[in-house]
């Protein structure tokens, strides 16, 4: 889950990182009373789960509450790639004397951590790391060891840090990987980490990524920072169930076992849509191990929820659930949804006792089960009946 600027910056307070104040307003009122309270001058931030904030305009400095005022009502509604602006933080407005770059982040490819940091941080910082590369420092960070002070020293030496600084910005670095490994976080970014004329080291913008892997049992506190309202209506639903669902943009909903499955899956349909008028998979969605009544109910309701679904190919290999259990999860769920069933499901069983579950759907005889031999033809069949 990726941290909207506002929770990054509270974090970063809760653990010692140096912070302005800031405060979260959803209208322009709220943000000239945000404005008086802070004080002098003030920088209005658009609060969108994206990049570039600041170039598209989402970023403006205000040196009176009523220009705060008026700089919200041009940054409320923005549609920053995509991402339409509801709130903004009213950050206190700091004197810069200096922009540097600071990241960690999971490097996956290395198993390992890795810190990149630059002298010349800002909103440039990516195209300084494709035309100058050498300007950004990268410093392999051993996970078991992660940044201590000599590590962070180190850090701000490969960065070119100038001597009388090095002090100052390790001691900021030690506690911004406190953050990534405290929160069990994937990334913490600050661009900028500004020196300001007073001489003070100081994170003016913050990206946080916490590792869903952890949240249920080490971070139940993580909940609270989701953001209800942005999530996709199917995918929250699907997440009460406890299904592996990914809303894509397509008409074939897609239903398998085994996210390797289903991630082949989403290819051959896509690859049939193209004789079917370019019809694509709808959704990943992945029941895993078990394939009861109730998951696949479960699963098939998520699926037909979606308006833009025509068709529903179900892809499932039977391994320690055998295809006669899977064939009864169909039947069981069919008849558990009633009429909510009302698009065609192309089924394709393969593995452990596929005849006694195609036998099982073919009893059945559900006018709108079609039974396909292989994954190919499945495939063909659900984007022609998406296509019809
Ligand atoms: N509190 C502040 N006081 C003074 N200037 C600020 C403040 N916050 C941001 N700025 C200035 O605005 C620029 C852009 O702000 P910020 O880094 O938060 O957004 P961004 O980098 O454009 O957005 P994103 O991080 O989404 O790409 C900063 O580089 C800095 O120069
Ligand atoms: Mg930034």
């Amino acid at each position: 889950m990726d941290l909207y600027e506002y929770q990054a910056r509270d974090v970063f307070e809760k653990y010692g990182v140096p912070v302005l104040a800031g405060i979260v307003a959803d209208t322009p009122e709220e943000v000239r009373a945000a404005a008086e309270k802070i004080g002098g001058v003030v920088v209005v931030k658009a609060q969108v789960k994206t990049g570039g904030r600041g170039k598209a305009g989402g970023v403006k400095v205000a040196k009176t509450p009523d220009e705060a005022y008026e700089a919200a009502k041009a940054i409320l509604g923005l549609d920053i790639k995509g991402h339409v602006v509801k709130r903004v933080m009213v950050a206190q407005g700091a004197r810069i004397a200096e922009e540097f770059y600071f990241s960690v982040l999971l490097d996956r490819a290395n198993r390992s951590y890795l810190s990149l940091c630059s002298v010349e941080g800002g909103m440039e910082i990516e195209e300084l790391a494709v035309e100058r590369p050498e300007a950004l420092a990268r410093v392999e960070v051993n996970p078991l060891t992660g940044i201590d002070k000599a590590k962070a020293v180190e850090i701000a030496r490969a960065a070119n840090f100038p001597e009388d600084l090095i002090e100052k910005v390790s001691d900021v670095f030690v506690k911004l990987f406190d953050v990534y490994k405290g929160e069990d976080a994937t990334l913490v970014e600050v661009n900028p980490l500004v020196r300001t004329e007073e001489g003070d080291i100081i994170a003016l913008d913050g990206k946080v990524t916490l590792d869903d892997n952890a949240s249920e049992i080490r971070h139940p506190e993580h909940e609270a920072l989701e953001d209800k309202d942005a999530a996709d209506p199917l995918e929250a639903k699907a997440k009460e169930s406890g299904l592996n669902y990914v809303k894509l943009d397509g008409e074939v909903g897609i239903i398998g076992n085994g996210a390797g499955l289903v991630m082949s899956t989403l290819d051959v349909v896509a690859y049939a849509g193209e004789n079917h008028n370019g019809v694509k998979p709808a959704n990943f969605l992945d029941i895993g191990g078990g394939a009861s009544a109730e998951v696949m109910a479960a699963g098939l309701d998520v699926i037909l929820g979606d308006p833009q679904v025509k068709s529903v190919f179900v892809n499932v290999f039977g391994g320690i659930t055998a295809c006669d259990a899977v064939a009864n999860g169909i039947k069981g769920a069919l008849e558990t949804l009633g009429a909510t069933a009302s698009k065609p499901l192309v089924v394709r069983l393969d593995g452990n006792r596929v005849d006694e579950g195609r036998a099982i759907l073919a009893e059945y005889a559900h006018p709108l089960v079609t039974l396909a031999a292989t994954m190919d033809e499945g495939a063909d069949k659900a984007a022609e009946l998406a296509n019809a």
